[in-house]
């Protein structure tokens, strides 16, 4: 019901033409919030479709450059199947993306754009899919998004942050500095800024440490898991050293790999022992 009234009101939008824009960047993002952003929009709630920075990320992942992610994303826009669909969780709850009859040629200038685009984290959708994993108990989920959204969205405007910043020098303000050059991260490999990239991950690598008091609480609190803690701490470090590598050697396919990785080593703590430091100091 829902999807035929979103698809009723696009063929509307569907009839405005295109004007003579100066770039292809220009037409490709008329077409885009023409044809795309009715479901795509991060602003939808309940959402319609996966929020484009996502899909970016996804593709950008699956391909090694600009055209064979153009072919990529246009190939599945234009005929959508499940074997060409890389969003399995999002097939699973929305559905399959339905076949529109879009204009190939169309598509393709989109899929550019879509390329290019800097899209802002879907702070939004993450609070929505927040909101909604806890009315349903599903606490795993609920992490889940809160962990992305802590990790991606400490930038997020001032209304939509429910927690205050914290005190330097401590633990959690070490961390919220973490949370910014991570998404620095991410931004600069959108951006294919392999400096920027380089120069976070480097604050990464050498982020501040806790004071002594703060280290002693933890190490206090956590007893004989404070070596595992460490560990953890250690894999960051690592990691943050080689993406800075694979930055500085403007290896693309291997930043992004190893930045993949990064999530897994900052949430790899997180689960473990968030929540028992957290205790520690409250
Ligand atoms: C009627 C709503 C709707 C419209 C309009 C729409 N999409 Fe989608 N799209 C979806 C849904 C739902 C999904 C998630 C399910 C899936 O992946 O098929 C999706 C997923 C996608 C994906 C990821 C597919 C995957 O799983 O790998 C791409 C790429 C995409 N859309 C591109 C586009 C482009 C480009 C346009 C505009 C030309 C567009 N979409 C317009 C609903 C829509
Ligand atoms: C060695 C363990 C460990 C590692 C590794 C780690 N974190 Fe954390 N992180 C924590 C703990 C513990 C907290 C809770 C601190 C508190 O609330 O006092 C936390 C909290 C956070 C927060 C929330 C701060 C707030 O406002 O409450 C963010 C954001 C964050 N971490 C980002 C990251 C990022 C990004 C990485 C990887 C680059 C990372 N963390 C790696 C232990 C870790």
């Amino acid at each position: 019901m829902k999807k035929t009234m979103v698809l009723a009101s696009m063929s509307l939008l569907w009839v405005g033409s295109v004007h003579a824009a100066d770039s292809d960047f220009a037409k490709g993002k008329q077409l885009f919030q023409q044809q795309c952003l009715v479901c795509h929009s991060a602003q939808l709630d309940p959402p319609q479709a996966p929020p484009m920075f996502g899909v970016q990320m996804k593709y950008k992942m699956a391909t090694d450059n600009k055209q064979a992610f153009v072919e990529r994303v246009t190939s599945f826009a234009t005929h959508p199947s499940k074997d060409k669909a890389l969003l399995t969780k999002p097939v699973k709850m929305l559905g399959l993306m339905p076949d529109m009859g879009l204009d190939e040629a169309d598509v393709k200038l989109i899929a550019a754009y879509i390329h290019d685009e800097t899209f802002a984290p879907p702070y939004k959708h993450l609070q929505v899919a927040m909101r909604t994993s806890q009315q349903r108990g599903d606490k795993q989920a609920y992490r889940h998004h809160k962990q992305r959204y802590d990790a991606m969205c400490s930038d997020a405007p001032a209304a939509a942050v429910t927690a205050a910043p914290a005190e330097s020098g401590t633990l959690k303000a070490i961390m919220q500095q973490l949370g910014r050059d991570y998404a620095a991260v991410d931004q600069a490999i959108l951006m294919q800024d392999f400096n920027a990239a380089a120069t976070a991950a480097n604050h990464i690598a050498n982020h501040e440490k806790p004071s002594l008091f703060q280290k002693m609480k933890i190490m206090a609190g956590l007893r004989t898991e404070m070596s595992a803690f460490k560990q953890a701490d250690g894999k960051v470090h690592a990691l943050a050293v080689d993406i800075e590598q694979a930055a500085k050697a403007k290896d693309m396919p291997l930043l992004i790999q190893r930045q993949s990785g990064m999530l897994s080593a900052c949430m790899a703590c997180h689960t473990g022992y968030r929540s028992k430091v957290k205790n520690i100091f409250n």
